[in-house]
């Protein structure tokens, strides 16, 4: 009878552990443990179920004539803990060291696709169903686009830049006289950095990523610029320039913003993120500002400029 009150007892304070609120108990049952209690309240030990035999020293005082304990049955539990969400800017592991085979463009960057794709890392900061995202574009490209982190649109398309400020910097593009295809537009960022999140439910929002997550992506970042050789690079946004510039390098973007710096032995422009050009107020001006730091990148590469697009966003 004590090992399977003893043995109640201890599944029931398992499943607390465990964060079970509430047990199913049949009727039967709560009326054993009532004749327990108040047996035991009368100094008398109530009988044990046929299953779990009682020791003879126990046996101080004569049994009442009573049901049965049923044999206990863990009950369903009725409410799952959740596992706690993954702190956000835990340890990582050294950066990776990227080597790629002998070959084409190509080829490289196909292997380095691969690298990415399968990095342990990476992955363990994806989400299931979700995808971990290099750059797209050209192999070509003479202009290499640099943004922060994938979001939700990315994370999902395992592309940069597919959601509204990708969108906007497919116009941005355009506007130069290029296609989107006819650049490479790649991420600080391999993954998108987390937040708190339930388990199966969507993350809302997004976060910067901490420095050491930088750190940790950048192996891949300048192995995409050694792969695809572009002319120059253009971060965007605060992010992408402290990711490349270093963070301690400036506080506002605007002192390093329109200039050229250089990265991986490449000219670097910082311009703004196009994601701060969609939030309110949305204005020419902001507009002209971004403008001219990319009239700046067509000079560089030798694109052509029409007079129509020199005053663009100066007018309205
Ligand atoms: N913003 C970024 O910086 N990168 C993306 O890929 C999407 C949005």
């Amino acid at each position: 009878m004590r090992t399977a009150l003893q043995a109640l007892t201890d599944e029931l304070r398992r499943l607390k552990t465990a964060g079970v609120k509430t047990v199913a108990v049949s009727d039967e049952s709560v009326a054993a443990l009532r004749r327990i209690v108040q047996a035991r309240a009368r100094g008398v030990v109530a009988p044990a179920p046929a299953d779990t035999p009682e020791p003879a020293a126990s046996v101080s005082a004569p049994r009442t004539a009573t049901a049965p304990l049923k044999a206990y049955e863990p009950p369903a539990p009725v409410y799952t803990p959740k596992p706690a969400p993954k702190p956000v800017g835990e340890a990582l592991p050294p950066p990776p060291t990227v080597t790629l085979p002998a070959g084409d463009k190509q080829t490289r960057w196909n292997a380095l696709l691969e690298l990415v794709r399968n990095d342990a890392t990476c992955k363990a900061h994806v989400r299931p169903g979700k995808q971990v995202v290099l750059g797209v574009g050209s192999v070509e490209a003479k202009i290499m686009f640099v943004g922060e982190a994938p979001g939700a649109e990315e994370e999902i398309h395992g592309e940069p830049f597919v959601g509204p400020a990708g969108e906007l910097l497919t116009k941005m593009i355009q506007a130069m006289g290029l296609k989107r295809a006819e650049i490479y537009i790649g991420n600080i960022m391999n993954w998108r950095p987390e937040l708190p999140t339930p388990p199966g439910e969507a993350q809302i929002g997004n976060r910067p990523p901490t420095e050491a997550e930088m750190r940790y992506c950048l192996p891949y970042l300048r192995a995409q610029i050694d792969v695809v050789k572009p002319d120059l690079l253009v971060a965007l946004g605060a992010t992408a320039a402290h990711g490349l510039l270093g963070v301690d390098t400036f506080k506002a973007l605007g002192e390093v913003r329109g200039r050229w710096h250089e990265f991986g032995g490449k000219p670097l422009m910082v311009t703004y993120h196009p994601s701060y050009l969609l939030r309110p107020p949305v204005d020419n001006r902001k507009k002209r500002l971004v403008w001219e730091d990319l009239l700046k990148v067509m000079e560089r590469v030798a694109l052509p400029i029409s007079d129509k697009q020199r005053t663009f966003f100066l007018d309205k």
